[in-house]
């Protein structure tokens, strides 16, 4: 894998806030804003109307962010069926990690191995339902595993709880196998009362969209809830 792709300290903690809920049709402005403040990295959602029934942006959406960017990466959350068909098109030199949802990919392993011969980090996501059992074979190819703790489609949905155990198995398994290397990110639900506890059970990059982009002052917002990562800095 790339040397730029990797976390320098898979231990330090990161707010990602996610485009999802800013002004679809200002979405550069959205990057600079918070790029102003110091993000440097941020969650891009592509969905395609299928694996979940909702519909975003794709590729060119991708590119177009990438090239507007001044400093900040991007971590982009594929929610679309066949990924393995796509996987190169999102490649840009300001995207870090690339996810793919577990459900989505009959050959996860392959599909992991492929995002890293693209010089990209490889993600793997898990919808609430699947098990990280379901993976676990093939997390030794994974620099990145998205605990989503919403069902997938739409920003501004509650927590579901149950999904702190599954980062906690997560967080455990890396600590006992020296051949994990991921980073655990969550994403859904995470707002200033979920985020300790997710940074508590072992994530490590926290998603915050309807958090930081619905709130009445965005970069306040970000502010406050990078403020709850510092004992993981
Ligand atoms: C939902 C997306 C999330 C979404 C999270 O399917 O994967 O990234 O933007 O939004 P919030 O933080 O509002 O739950
Ligand atoms: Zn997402």
């Amino acid at each position: 894998m790339n040397e730029k792709n990797t976390v320098p300290n898979s231990n330090s903690a990161t707010i990602l806030p996610s485009l999802l809920s800013a002004d679809m049709g200002r979405l550069a402005d959205a990057v600079a804003l918070l790029e102003a403040e110091g993000c440097d990295l941020f969650h891009l959602d592509v969905m395609d109307g299928h694996f979940v029934p909702n519909l975003t942006f794709g590729p060119p959406m991708v590119k177009a962010l990438s090239r507007s960017a001044k400093t900040a990466e991007f971590c982009v959350h594929l929610m679309v069926n066949e990924p393995e068909k796509m996987l190169e098109q999102f490649v840009t030199e300001r995207v870090r990690y690339l996810s793919v949802h577990a459900e989505t990919c009959p050959h996860l392993h392959r599909t992991l191995q492929q995002i890293r011969q693209l010089g990209v980090g490889s993600g793997v996501a898990l919808n609430p339902s699947t098990p990280p059992q379901a993976v676990e074979y093939a997390l030794q190819e994974a620099d990145l595993v998205l605990v989503m703790s919403v069902n997938p489609g739409w920003g501004g949905q509650w927590f579901i709880e149950e999904m702190l155990d599954k980062i906690k198995v997560l967080a455990d398994w890396r600590e006992q196998r020296e051949v994990f290397q991921y980073v655990i990110e969550v994403d859904g639900g995470i707002d200033a009362a979920t985020a300790p506890r997710a940074l508590e059970a072992g994530a490590r990059l926290l998603v915050a969209g309807n958090a930081v982009y619905g709130a009445p002052d965005p970069a306040q917002a970000y502010h406050d809830l990078c403020a709850l990562t510092e004992p993981y800095r």
